[in-house]
């Protein structure tokens, strides 16, 4: 079958379409025709080897998966499923970790994977939108409600929205009625934002993101007032400290990853002081999967997707999203 692979770690031109052995399914699997798979921050990081985690090589990357049965493992029981069911698998496998990290990943023709993670596409919802939910629309459903429990009114600054994750948390903001802060690298691109519901766009190539916020908001004071409620903030590196300036009194930051870094300074006296909570938020369950999958089905959530590609434009789509050209989701399909 055709698949994008890399041998070895580096930049893009690491990746090609190549010819690559047929998934062969143990008891227990699955074997699905991929009808589409997205790209993620994590995807340049996983061909570049800096995400701390060994990844076996040859690897296939991306790890969103929307596809058809094709068929089922040895003594394998299909439980409520059946060839030709559409399906969109959780990416993570007890005992392999994650699709397209650790376990080879979906930008090919046909993946094998245990029948214990599918979910049903619902009606309605095309491959292309399934494809863009997992990674995505899952990590930010358990950010905004599961563990960030961002409630109506509550004004949520969300540092590298523009991305697939950004874009998620402002579209499930808006959903439960927060006031939506967007900081993004370009004018177009916060447009785009804007157009999605966002109330304040900061462009953070002409203006500072603690100034812009204090600015708006006034300066955060211990006894009230100021600055914002929540900053979601996947982002880290230089981020960090901005992101605690821009905390209002008993604000909480929240972060699911580390873009630009994972070791960055802080400063403390601004969580004393303000009285600040950190949250960890860690991936998506099953269920938040299914929440967002129900939720396109009934017209309450549009993925956005940037562009739709064919196979062969994988590494180029990749490059692009490390180049930062990207509103919301690129799209592939094999
Ligand atoms: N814990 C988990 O299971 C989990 C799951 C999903 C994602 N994540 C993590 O969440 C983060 C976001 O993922 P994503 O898929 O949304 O990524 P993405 O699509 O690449 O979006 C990240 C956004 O951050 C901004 N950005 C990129 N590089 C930056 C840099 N060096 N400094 C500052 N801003 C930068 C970009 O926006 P602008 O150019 O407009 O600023 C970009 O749109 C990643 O770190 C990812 O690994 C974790």
């Amino acid at each position: 079958m055709r698949a994008v692979v890399f041998h070895r770690h580096g930049g893009t031109e690491e990746l090609s379409v190549e010819e690559f052995p047929e998934p062969e399914a143990r008891a227990g699997d699955a074997i699905l025709e991929v009808g589409a798979t997205s790209i993620n921050g994590f995807d340049p990081m996983i061909v570049a080897g800096s995400t701390g985690l060994k990844t076996p090589l040859p690897m296939v990357p991306c790890g969103d998966i929307a596809g058809r049965i094709v068929s089922f493992g040895p003594e394998t029981d299909p439980g409520p499923w059946k060839i030709g069911d559409r399906v969109c698998p959780h990416p993570f496998v007890v005992g392999e970790g994650m699709t397209g990290e650790t376990r080879l990943g979906a930008a090919c023709e046909r993946v094998r994977i245990p029948v214990a993670t599918l979910l049903p596409i619902p009606d309605g919802v095309s491959d292309a939108q399934a494809a863009s939910l997992p990674i995505a629309y899952g990590t930010a459903h358990r950010l905004m409600q599961t563990r960030g429990r961002i409630q109506a009114g509550e004004k949520v600054l969300v540092l590298g929205a523009t991305g697939g994750v950004g874009v998620a948390c402002l579209q499930l903001g808006k959903r439960v009625g927060a006031e939506l802060i967007v900081a993004g690298s370009a004018e177009w691109k916060l447009e785009r934002l804007l157009a999605l519901g966002a109330d304040h766009a900061i462009d953070t190539s002409k203006e500072e993101v603690v100034a812009a916020v204090h600015e708006r908001f006034g300066k955060p004071h211990m006894l009230g007032g100021g600055g914002v409620d929540v900053v979601v903030n996947f982002i880290g590196g230089e981020s960090w400290v901005a992101g605690l300036r821009c905390l209002g009194s008993h604000g909480r930051m929240i972060t699911c990853g580390a873009t630009a870094g994972y070791q960055p300074p802080t400063d403390i006296r601004f969580i004393w002081t303000y009285e600040q909570t950190i949250l960890g938020s860690n991936g998506w369950l099953p269920a938040d999967q299914s929440a967002v999958l129900e939720m396109v089905a009934s017209g309450e959530l549009a993925p956005e997707i940037h562009a739709v590609r064919p196979l062969g434009e994988t590494a180029a789509s990749i490059q692009e999203l490390a180049d930062r050209k990207v509103v919301g989701k690129f799209v592939i399909t094999p």
